[in-house]
């Protein structure tokens, strides 16, 4: 239990508007859980919140992870310790390879992981081939480690490279906020061949998306809609169909008449 991550009665707000307003959520190791929602109703906030995005002010809960609430922990220290985001708009870094970057975040995850901070870096030869393994799995051709980091990808492609930088850095938990949109449908299934590899009971896995598309190949045991920033139903992977079909509007209605 102590490897889970824990979110409790999580108020947020950014610009100092309140955008979530109470989420209560726990993941653990070896499950898949999706989160689905209106636009506008939190779940990128929530994905930032946890991956420690300064914006994001948490008035009220915790986020307690391994046992410790990691309120206090930086966007850098979390990701060291294994928790990790794919963002929806990942950003450009000009200057600074694939290869490069990938290097880096794996060398400061060994360093902060190591008994006494004196762990020394991954050997080039090993680094290579870890790297173009990935690369293959996820049918990104290897010429993308030497290009800088995002700099003129297409949409599908800064996706790819995000479950690249999930499979070389092996997080205990990941969180992918609409890694679908924007991806082929060839894509859509590779780049959830790429989650399937690395999903298992080391991993706990937090999908966001608007399509049910991708929820057939990262197949969820936990489905929770967002609704202007609360929890507004959770269930099993029969509630993404059932979204598909009759979409938010009766779950909104449900919440202004309930709740
Ligand atoms: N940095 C910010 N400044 C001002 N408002 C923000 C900021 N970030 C988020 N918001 C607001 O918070 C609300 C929730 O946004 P968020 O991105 O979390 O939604 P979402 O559920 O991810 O939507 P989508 O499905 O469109 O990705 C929106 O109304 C958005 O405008
Ligand atoms: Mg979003």
């Amino acid at each position: 239990m102590a490897n889970d991550l824990v979110i409790q009665d999580l108020h947020v707000e950014v610009e100092g508007k309140e955008i979530l307003r109470g989420i209560d959520l726990t993941i653990s190791k070896g499950e898949i859980h999706a989160v689905m929602g209106p636009n506008g109703s939190g779940k990128s906030t929530l994905a930032n919140t946890l991956a420690g995005h300064p914006k994001y002010t948490v008035t009220q809960g915790d986020i307690r992870y391994k046992g410790e609430s990691i309120l206090k922990w930086g966007a850098d220290e979390r990701a060291q310790k294994g928790l990790f985001l794919a963002f929806q708009y990942p950003m450009a870094i000009p200057g600074v390879t694939v290869a490069n970057f990938l290097r880096m975040a794996v060398n400061a995850k060994r360093r902060t992981n190591s008994k006494n901070g004196a762990s020394k870096p991954i050997a080039i030869p090993e680094f290579r081939k870890l790297v173009l393994q990935k690369m293959e799995t996820l049918k990104l051709d290897p010429s993308f480690a030497t290009r800088y980091l995002n700099d003129g990808f297409s949409g599908g492609e800064k996706k790819r490279v995000e479950i690249l930088q999930m499979a070389v850095l092996n997080p205990e938990i990941a969180i992918l906020d609409e890694t679908d949109s924007g991806l082929d449908i060839d894509a859509v299934r590779i780049v959830s061949e790429g989650v399937n590899a690395l999903a298992g009971s080391n991993l706990g896995i937090l999908v966001i998306t608007h399509y049910q598309r991708i929820l057939n190949y990262i197949k969820p045991n936990f489905v929770h809609v967002l609704v202007n920033g609360k929890m507004a139903i959770s269930g099993g992977p029969e509630l993404s169909l059932q979204l598909e079909d009759k979409g938010y509007d009766w779950i909104k209605e449900e919440v202004s008449s309930g709740k």
